[in-house]
């Protein structure tokens, strides 16, 4: 039996994507800031505070998912909560090699999230492939030192994936839990100029996209983890509002509410630019959800 050892798996996509590896027959581990107790995963200790890391966790992985890392969205974005969300990817990652290292562990991929920040908070008609350049801005800065601190893995042989993700929809949590409330009341309205992309994943193919990962050891290096559809923000507020089987007729929320209400992160919502799905498609992934109607049909009927 093939172990997955999933940091942060506690989290949204963790918790989806642990259920689905053990009903293929996986055993999965957590690495977590705290050992609260799951009847079906045992969950080890670390703190990258202080560069604790229960060495059984590595012992017991033939694979790492490494998803932890301080969430985006809950917190202005300040100088202090900027450096945690750096160095809660970036310490983590130098913590897990280390221990690697240490053990001189074979593990047989080190997959990691990453996100699709990595091409810039920017409007752009230009369809982002994995060749291009990082975007020098905050979120593009998280990303790339986010990927680079797992090349050493690479280096040790092991092969790496990184799943630049776009937003998540899930009827669990996430952005779509909190777009819900407002749609449902009829009064939810796009953002901003409302022509700014938004690059969405379907929960499930997510967490399909990184079974993949783990069974195909073709795969390497960075992957848009997108759907095929690209829908403006406009678009997606509509389909949103139609699953629903409400009307839309709000004016857009002007982008310097926004601005006043969440300072600088108000750049995710209100900037966005196309990202390509062709590479992961090219390795024979298939989308269950690849259109923005089917994925909220999908969630929204659950
Ligand atoms: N959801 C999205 O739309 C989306 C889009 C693009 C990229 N991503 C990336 O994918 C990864 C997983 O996303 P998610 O939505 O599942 O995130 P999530 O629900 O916020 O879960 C992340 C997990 O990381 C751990 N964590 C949180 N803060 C931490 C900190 N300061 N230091 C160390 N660990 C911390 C927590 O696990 P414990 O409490 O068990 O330690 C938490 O459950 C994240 O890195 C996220 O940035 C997500």
């Amino acid at each position: 039996m093939q172990a997955v050892l999933i940091t942060g798996g506690s989290g949204l996509i963790g918790s989806v994507l642990s259920e689905k590896l053990l009903n293929r027959g996986y055993q999965v581990f957590h690495l977590s800031r705290s050992t609260s107790n799951s009847n079906s995963i045992k969950i080890y200790k670390w703190d990258y505070h202080s560069s604790f890391i229960d060495p059984e966790a590595i012992q017991k992985a033939d694979f790492i998912i490494h998803l932890a890392g301080e969430s985006l969205v809950q917190k202005r974005w300040t100088k202090k909560q900027k450096l945690s969300i750096i160095e809660s990817r970036v310490k983590t990652t130098d913590l897990l090699f280390k221990e690697v290292k240490k053990q001189n562990k074979k593990l047989k991929a080190f997959i990691a999230a990453s996100g699709v920040g990595y091409y810039g908070a920017i409007n752009s008609d230009d369809i982002a492939t994995e060749e291009n350049q990082y975007h020098n801005d905050f979120l593009g800065n998280v990303c790339l030192q986010w990927e680079k601190s797992a090349e050493p893995f690479n280096e040790l042989g092991i092969r790496t994936v990184a799943l630049r993700t776009g937003m998540v929809l899930s009827s669990k949590g996430g952005a779509l839990s909190k777009l819900l409330p407002t749609f449902k009341w009829g009064i939810g309205s796009a953002i901003g100029s409302g022509q700014q992309n938004v690059s969405w994943i379907h929960i499930d193919d997510l967490c399909e996209m990184y079974i993949k990962a783990i069974e195909d050891d073709k795969m390497q290096g960075p992957y848009n983890a997108v759907a095929p559809e690209q829908v403006s923000n406009f678009k997606f507020s509509k389909m949103l509002a139609n699953s629903l089987k409400k009307s839309f007729w709000m004016p857009n929320i002007p982008g310097v509410i926004l601005k006043l209400m969440l300072g600088e992160m108000s750049i995710m919502l209100l900037k966005g630019s196309r990202v390509s799905s062709e590479k992961i498609e090219e390795t024979g992934f298939s989308f269950s959800f690849p259109t923005i109607k089917s994925a909220l049909q999908n969630l929204i009927e659950k």
